[in-house]
């Protein structure tokens, strides 16, 4: 490359910067385990420059000496990369349709049921599903198993949704009945109840690689795919097809679509609450 006298300083660098940039990108997946191709260049940098600028190193260059450094600040920069927002019962016309339409199925499964909360953050989606399963299933949950496997990529996140203790102001989404039935008051705060959490297997797992478990008649992965890039999601999205048994379900965020591969092989069943299907009898 050929530079004008006038251009070079700024060029470079740019491209010097551009270049430490996929170098603080190399350095997460090496040091904290994070694959971060599948994520947006501009999500990545949106999240960096906060960690740039609470570190004080303002550039990239300074910041991977920073990281050298102080090998901690990983904990930190994964924990900005995660954004952990959630509610129970998110968007209630989704669960309505997993309590109506999906867990009725499922209690003519001759299989034990697999159901899986992917990025389920601090446990508010997991424990909502065990909330309906309990609902649906009742007293036949013995003879007719139900698991939840429960997986966030946030070692803290996924503490939180270990212990299960929430605010009040976490539970305002649901009636004093189900909060009396499902949760025990312990001062201030809310602990799930155990024949609750009994039924969920959390896990710390990151998207990028290939599931745990294969047969699954249900998985979530709503609000996640949001920071990953187009290549990123389909890759993600192919995966859930391939873990889940034939016939199974895949629900995504309400703002989320599927593209690509994935938007072919998939069933759409309900465009508003993004409901979808692995044929009965796939193609392969
Ligand atoms: C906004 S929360 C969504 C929580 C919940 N699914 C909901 O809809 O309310 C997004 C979660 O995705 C997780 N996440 C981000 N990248 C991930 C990855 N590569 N693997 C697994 N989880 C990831 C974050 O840690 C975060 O807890």
């Amino acid at each position: 490359m050929v530079l004008e006298q006038t251009q070079k300083p700024e060029v470079l660098q740019n491209y010097l910067e551009e270049s430490a940039f996929n170098k603080v990108k190399r350095m997460i997946t090496e040091s904290a385990g994070l694959n971060t191709s599948g994520y947006r260049d501009e999500y990545l940098k949106r999240r960096f420059e906060i960690r740039l600028r609470a570190t004080g190193t303002n550039t990239y260059a300074r910041y991977i000496i920073y990281l050298k450094k102080h090998p901690e600040e990983f904990t930190n920069l994964l924990n900005d990369l995660t954004i952990n927002y959630t509610t129970f019962f998110r968007d209630g016309d989704v669960y309505q349709y997993i309590e109506k339409k999906l867990l009725p199925k499922f209690l003519f499964s001759k299989n034990p049921v697999k159901i899986w909360s992917a990025g389920c953050a601090s446990g508010e989606e997991p424990y909502s599903l065990s909330i309906l399963v309990h609902k649906v299933f009742g007293p036949s949950l013995s003879r007719n198993p139900v698991t939840i496997f429960a997986s966030d990529i946030d070692k803290d996140a996924l503490t939180k949704a270990q212990n299960g203790v929430y605010t009040a102001r976490q539970l305002s989404t649901m009636d004093q009945r189900t909060i009396e039935k499902y949760f025990t008051k312990e001062g201030e705060s809310y602990q799930v109840k155990d024949f609750l959490k009994s039924i969920i297997k959390f896990e710390q797992f990151d998207l990028m690689k290939t599931p745990m478990h294969v047969n699954l008649d249900l998985i979530l992965c709503r609000n996640v795919m949001i920071y990953f890039s187009k290549e990123g999601q389909q890759h993600i999205h192919m995966n859930f097809y391939r873990a889940l048994r034939d016939g199974g379900y895949f629900i995504t965020g309400k703002s989320e679509i599927l593209s690509g591969e994935p938007a072919q092989v998939f069933t759409a069943l309900d465009y508003i609450t993004r409901v979808y299907q692995k044929p009965a009898k796939p193609l392969f």
